[in-house]
């Protein structure tokens, strides 16, 4: 029995191709990337510091919107993987969540217990 409701994020309609979307669920901050028509979901908080990855809204990626950034010291990570390639914590990552998308391409995911 799967005691854990079900917290619908969004619509994967939402992100734009190559953009971002932040979400807040309590006191999880999490954010999601849509690259190549496939999302990836994080936990918004850098490996490094701790700090939140972004300083303005929905906004996570770097200019050339390949690598996720960190405002706070420039931390890299790749999209895919959310493994650091530059900046202060090579080879650390970020947190990623479980999700799953619906029939209704909402991106669903467990409450923690
Ligand atoms: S807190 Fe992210 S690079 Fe330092």
């Amino acid at each position: 029995v799967n005691q854990n409701p079900s917290i619908v994020l969004g619509n994967t309609s939402a992100i734009d191709e190559g953009a971002c979307k932040a979400y807040a669920v309590g006191k999880l901050h999490l954010f999601a990337v849509k690259k190549a028509g496939n999302i990836y979901l994080y936990q918004n908080r850098c490996p490094h510091a701790g700090l939140p990855l972004n300083w303005f809204p929905d906004k996570f990626l770097d200019r050339d919107g390949e690598l996720i950034q960190c405002s706070s010291h420039g931390a890299l990570f790749q999209i895919e993987t959310g493994r650091c390639v530059a900046g202060p914590c090579p080879g650390r990552r970020l947190q990623s969540i479980d999700f799953i998308v619906d029939n209704d391409d909402n991106i669903v995911i467990q409450a923690e217990a």
